[in-house]
């Protein structure tokens, strides 16, 4: 088996994997520093970031006001500190990206434009039209691939941590092109990862977003944060679940039910459409339950009207969501109505990390969707991401730089790449039962999207919680059909499946634990929020018996709690 070194390696090559690259590359050039994706960089999921990415870049806009939203959209469990530092940091990101040559789209006098989003009391959505993920990934990749000291390995497939004496060691992965096991020694790791929102059935989210990374750390001692909380985005296309872009509503876009109201006056008068998502998906998820959305094939939804917006500015504002919605959906958002509905699209909790990213395993890092230094609390603001990436990318790139100058590599033992070995190819590809990783895969989702969805309540978290065990139970009775190495697809999915299984897990403890309604986790049985018992962050530790949990306080520096209106 082949044993590689690095001194540094970031693993996901998205938005923030790459910000941390380059930031690691900047640090110094004399540090050695790889980044192993599962996927070539260009298909990682933030490609799909459509609307914006938020930033204080008017004069009449502020750090406090930008924080101050943050925080109120996060239902107060938001970290104040990390808050204050991140809003701090966007814009200088933005002013990066516009040196590297992003195309952000502009005002008529040629400033970069920027456009209102859900829960922002300013508009802050710096924006390159409905693509601006694409747009920002093209262009850190462009960056990324100039640095000597930086190597890509794409297609290849991390499957566990190795630490030693609670500091990391190296990683092992499959090469996917031959399907052998790689063991990679390293002095500091970035787990740039993204989420698990493929947990569930209906999402926004690409298909390889699995998890991975979380599910590594956890298993090798890293606690899960937050991880009840799981955002749900009020426009999924009908059926696909793709992204139709809060943007389109900060265009002007109108939500509609199925008699004919802009039902949002109801539940946020002030704001309407743009209250921040929880509000919104909740809103709608009301009207549906409530016999007031449209009726289709595919189920009961919701109307995005943008068709008084005109063509002229849905081709410039919005081309790739009229792409989709006539691709996909099958209308033309300049003629008709969207038909969408609520779909799982970010997940607020991650790998417990502090302001500077750094985890409770020594040389270990974490930044972006995979990562919880608390941003966004119990509730993600729109453009809040993508601009997260790029600040705590930056931050994890040059923190984990300055602790691999400072440090050797550690020592690990042939027998823990072994072992591992066994587990992949003996104990998952050679197995011989009769379950098929889709099916389970397919159960897996459908339990998460109709009992642990937008709307919560014990009993339907408890029979949650058990279907999900009873399918870890019969994962161990999996039959992988293609045992051939190259691009093997059955065998990645089959330990995908086992990544999600854990994620879904600890995500329906902690939300069965948490007895209070907050941000995106609403429990009809506990409707109210409460601050007295639950102001916490969860703590989620793997242990051989299931998720072990314990809770820490929120940080509060200027906000006080108080009641949320829109
Ligand atoms: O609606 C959107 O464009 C999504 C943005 C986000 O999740 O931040």
């Amino acid at each position: 088996m082949e044993i590689l070194a690095h001194d540094i390696l970031i693993v996901g090559a998205g938005l923030a994997g790459l910000r941390a690259t380059i930031s690691a590359a900047e640090t110094s050039n004399k540090i050695d520093i790889a980044v192993i994706s599962k996927l070539h960089p260009i298909r990682s999921h933030s490609v799909c970031a459509q609307g914006g990415t938020a930033a204080v870049m008017n004069e009449k806009d502020s750090f406090d006001l930008h924080a101050y939203d943050t925080v109120k959209g996060a239902d107060f469990l938001a970290d104040q500190d990390v808050v204050e530092f991140f809003v701090r940091q966007a814009p200088k990101e933005i002013i990066l990206l516009e040196h590297w040559g992003l195309p952000w789209s502009r005002t008529p006098e040629g400033k970069i434009d920027q456009r209102p989003f859900g829960g922002h009391s300013f508009p802050r959505a710096c924006f390159a039209a409905d693509m601006t993920g694409f747009y920002e990934m093209h262009t850190l990749y462009g960056k990324a691939i100039t640095y000597e000291n930086v190597k890509f390995y794409d297609e290849f497939f991390a499957t566990s941590l190795i630490v030693e004496n609670n500091a990391v060691a190296g990683l092992t992965a499959i090469d996917l092109k031959t399907g052998e096991l790689v063991a990679f020694k390293a002095k500091a790791i970035v787990m740039a990862t993204g989420g698990h929102e493929r947990i569930y059935e209906f999402t926004t989210f690409s298909h390889p977003s699995t998890g991975d990374g979380m599910a590594m750390a956890y298993r090798a001692g890293a606690p899960l944060e937050d991880m009840e909380f799981v955002q749900f985005h009020p426009t999924g296309l009908v059926p696909s679940g793709v992204l139709i872009t809060e943007g389109a509503r900060g265009e002007g876009g109108y939500l509609i039910n199925a008699l004919g109201e802009r039902f949002m006056q109801r539940y946020a008068p002030k704001m309407m459409e743009l209250a921040p998502r929880d509000v919104v998906a909740r809103a709608e998820q009301k009207e549906i339950n409530e016999g007031r959305g449209f009726t289709g094939p595919y189920g009961p939804y919701i109307a995005l009207d943008l068709t008084h917006l005109g063509e002229e500015k849905i081709n410039e504002r919005l081309p790739l969501i009229r792409d989709v919605a006539k691709r996909l959906g099958g209308v033309d958002p300049v003629k008709e109505p969207i038909p969408v509905r609520p779909a799982a699209h970010y997940s607020m909790g991650g790998i417990k990390a502090n302001i500077r990213t750094e985890t409770p395993i020594r040389g270990l890092y974490a930044a972006g969707e995979c990562a919880c230094y608390s941003l966004h609390g119990a509730n993600r603001l729109g453009t809040n991401s993508t601009a997260e990436c790029l600040v705590f990318g930056g931050v994890a790139g040059e923190e984990a730089a300055k602790y691999a100058m400072s440090t050797n590599f550690q020592e690990f033992s042939k027998e823990r790449v072994i072992a591992e070995e066994k587990r992949i190819y003996d104990g998952i590809l050679g197995r011989e039962g009769d379950e098929r990783v889709p099916q389970l895969r397919e159960e897996m989702r459908k339990i998460m999207d109709k009992k642990v969805g937008i709307f919560r309540v014990e009993n339907e978290l408890k029979s949650a919680l058990k279907e999900i065990r009873d399918i870890k139970e019969r994962f161990r009775n999996i039959r992988v059909e293609d045992k051939s190495k190259t691009f093997n697809t059955g065998l990645t999915t089959a330990l995908e499946l086992d990544f999600m299984l854990d994620l879904a897990e600890v995500t329906i403890i902690s939300a069965l634990a948490r007895t209070e309604s907050r941000g995106a986790h609403s429990r009809l049985d506990y409707p109210e929020r409460d601050d007295k018992n639950w102001l916490v962050h969860t703590l989620a530790y793997y242990t051989v018996d299931g998720p072990k949990l314990d809770y820490i306080p929120v940080t509060i520096t200027k906000w006080q709690p108080a009641a949320r209106k829109y």
